[in-house]
């Protein structure tokens, strides 16, 4: 299947770029299920009438987030400190003049932001379906209700709790293909004068740096600033402010109102401006984008291909879930690399998802450090580095292939 109806105005769209088969991104694995692994082609269209960038096909969303997801948000202590700030500029900025404000995540994941507006005395509400993150949030004392967010769910949250002042969700409203039925569960679930805050890798960044890597099976959309608007304007909302993130290598974050509360800031307006510039309502935008990751790819795997001809060590940093898109697309295989380091439990003694490359605990990086270490963390970059000295002293290199392919020290 290579043509959908968009998800937001149910134009008629076709891809325009595929990567493949594909397994599940976060679906770590142990040899005994190597059998049963689920497997569907990722390709990405671009929806001419509303400019959504989305995944055609996409498995099911149970299939993705159950009592056994593999990412926990506070693993990273530098996305610790982000969401520390985005709760406390929420609280500074939109709920100050508030008489006992109610808050509301969408995908909440461990609590790594509500934990700011439980310590504060706010009430708050998580959203969070997937069992095991969930549970570590409700362990830190985050009331947290283990369900999808969906237009049925916010009428339910109104008549237990009243209107929520603010709703918030980081890294998930992209994952979610209902869209226009959450932007009417929002619509719900908001007072008049609420707020919805969100952010999402940014699809200008994706285009800038070529991180095709941003594109797996959770990341149905990529947002753009004019795709945001279009989307939740068919439900009264209108985008009021916009501020850049450096998280996830580039991220957006996205204030809506309901249409006529507030004006739309200066940011936002030239923001819509500098899309055009970028040409992000320009099909053609996405055939270059597409050439580029071709080029990416073989680049990179020249690169794999030439240090295995020498039979230097390579060692993958971070299994991340965008590491699933580039290994697979790229044919990445144990041969090229012989592990992926990384220090989440639950992904450790696994293989990656697809063509199963074995996931090691941090210590067997750093008790035999391969020759180079391929950074599919790239997004952590700073952090990794400040921790990484002694690799790079010992002579170990690093390869990236963001925004291009390179070796650095
Ligand atoms: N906000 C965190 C987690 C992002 S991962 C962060 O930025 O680090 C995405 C999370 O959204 C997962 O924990 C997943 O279980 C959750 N999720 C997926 N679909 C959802 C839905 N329909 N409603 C609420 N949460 C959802
Ligand atoms: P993310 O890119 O989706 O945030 O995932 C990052 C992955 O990288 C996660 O599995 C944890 C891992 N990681 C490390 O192994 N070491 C690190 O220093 C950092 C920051 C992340
Ligand atoms: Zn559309």
């Amino acid at each position: 299947m290579n043509s959908i109806e968009c998800r937001i105005c149910e134009t008629p769209i076709s891809a325009f770029i595929s990567f493949g088969k594909m397994p599940i991104a976060n679906g770590f694995l142990l040899p005994e299920h190597y059998q049963n692994e689920y497997f569907f082609e990722l390709s990405t269209a671009f929806c001419p009438n509303c400019g959504m960038v989305q995944i055609i096909d996409q498995p099911t969303p149970e299939m993705m987030f159950h009592e056994d997801y593999a990412f926990f948000s506070g693993t990273s202590r530098y996305m610790s400190m982000h969401f520390e700030r985005f709760a406390k500029s929420v609280m500074q900025n939109r709920l100050r003049d508030k008489d006992d404000p109610f808050v509301v995540e969408l995908g909440s994941n461990d609590g790594i932001m509500l934990q700011h507006f439980k310590e504060a005395g706010i009430r708050h509400l998580g959203i969070e379906p997937s069992l095991n993150v969930a549970d570590a949030a409700r362990a830190k004392g985050i009331n947290t209700v283990s369900e999808f967010f969906n237009a049925d769910l916010a009428q339910k949250i109104v008549e237990e709790h009243g209107c929520a002042d603010v709703v918030l969700a980081a890294n998930v409203m992209c994952h979610i293909p209902t869209l226009p039925d959450i932007a009417k569960g929002m619509s719900t679930l908001l007072g008049p004068n609420g707020l919805l805050i969100f952010e999402d890798p940014y699809l200008g960044d994706v285009i800038e740096k070529t991180s095709y890597d941003q594109i797996y099976d959770e990341h149905v959309f990529v947002f753009a600033a004019g795709s945001v608007n279009e989307a939740f304007s068919r439900h009264g909302f209108e985008l009021v402010h916009v501020e850049p993130q450096t998280t996830h290598g580039g991220s957006m974050r996205y204030t809506l109102a309901k249409k006529g509360v507030m004006k739309p800031s200066a940011e936002t307006l030239a923001l819509f401006k500098r899309e055009e510039q970028l040409g992000l309502q320009n099909p053609t935008t996405f055939e270059t984008f597409r050439e580029n990751c071709e080029r990416s790819r073989d680049e990179l795997m020249a690169l794999l291909n030439d240090l295995r001809a020498q039979g230097k060590t390579v060692a993958g940093y971070g299994a991340t879930s965008k590491s699933t898109t580039v290994i697979n697309y790229c044919g990445i295989t144990p041969e090229h690399i012989r592990y992926i380091s990384d220090t989440t439990p639950t992904k450790q003694n696994k293989f990656t998802p697809g063509v199963h490359i074995p996931v090691e605990p941090y210590e067997t990086f750093t008790n035999n450090y391969p020759d180079y270490a391929l950074l599919f963390a790239w997004n952590h970059k700073d952090e990794i580095m400040a921790k990484e000295s002694a690799f790079t002293k010992s002579g170990g290199k690093w390869i990236t292939y963001i925004p291009k392919v390179e070796i650095f020290e």
